[in-house]
């Protein structure tokens, strides 16, 4: 990545290479004092670590790939899906000025139609009932002209709109949402948040095939609670609960 002169608001450590940014920023975090925002970008990284145990492809130097840290000890643990939340608004809203279609897919990928084009991996610690610190590492598909990994559907902004794009302008803007985002957060706008990442979602309206332990149904979404379960509405209007990794989306071809 080429940095550009343009001043980021945020203390800025970028390595060409690392095992994962988020990794990476632990180990920062646990040997110094590091300020709230403190982002770690890379080039490319050798083990990059996705939801699920998964692994995250990304060729060198195409992609974002970073990670922030945010200290929110105002956020009980409980809460702590606001925080998915504001990232995965701001992301999207950085994404819908290059392209339409961009939605939210609960609970925190982003995509372009029916592909995945970014996905982030939060890293929450708790002290006590209260949020001490989340790591949240990004990796948003930006220059990349194919993918060969086993992922099903990856897609980048460069494969939609056929252009290229300059990955630090990118960076930059979205962490000026996202810290947006963070001080409605801190000023408890968590209603104004929850209805804007449900107009945001993906599959937001109809019925559509989702699948959990007891096979596959057409259901729509009926809501996200504050915790972050899915409540969704199947044919014969049965109600279905559902926390993360407990029901997984059919996608469309
Ligand atoms: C997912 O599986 O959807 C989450 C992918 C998260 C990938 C990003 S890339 C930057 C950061 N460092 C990692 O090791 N993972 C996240």
């Amino acid at each position: 990545m080429t940095l550009s002169p343009e001043p980021f608001p945020f203390r800025l450590v970028h390595v060409d290479e690392t095992n994962s940014t988020n990794s990476y920023l632990q180990s920062l975090c646990n040997a110094q004092l590091v300020e709230e925002f403190t982002t770690v970008i890379t080039d490319f990284q050798t083990a990059g670590r996705g939801q699920r145990g998964n692994s995250w492809e990304s060729e060198i130097g195409k992609n974002l790939l970073f990670s922030f840290v945010l200290f929110p000890k105002f956020l009980e643990a409980r809460r702590q899906f606001l925080i998915s939340q504001i990232i995965s608004l701001a992301i999207k809203e950085e994404l819908d000025t290059y392209t339409p279609d961009i939605s939210i897919k609960w609970p925190n990928d982003i995509y372009w139609k029916q592909k995945k084009i970014c996905g982030m991996l939060i890293e929450n610690d708790l002290m006590g009932k209260q949020l001490s610190q989340s790591i949240a590492g990004i990796g948003i598909n930006i220059n990349q002209e194919s993918f060969f990994s086993p992922a099903p559907n990856p897609i980048s902004l460069l494969q939609i709109t056929q252009k290229k794009y300059d990955l630090f302008t990118i960076l930059k803007n979205i962490m000026h949402r996202i810290q947006d985002y963070y001080t409605l957060l801190q000023q408890n706008q968590v209603e104004w948040i929850a209805n804007h990442y449900e107009k945001a979602l993906f599959r937001k309206e109809g019925l559509h095939l989702y699948k959990d332990v007891n096979g596959i149904f057409l259901a729509r979404i009926v809501q996200v609670e504050a915790e972050g379960r899915l409540i969704l509405e199947d044919e014969n209007q049965r109600k279905r609960n559902y926390m993360f990794k407990e029901v997984e989306y059919i996608l469309e071809r």
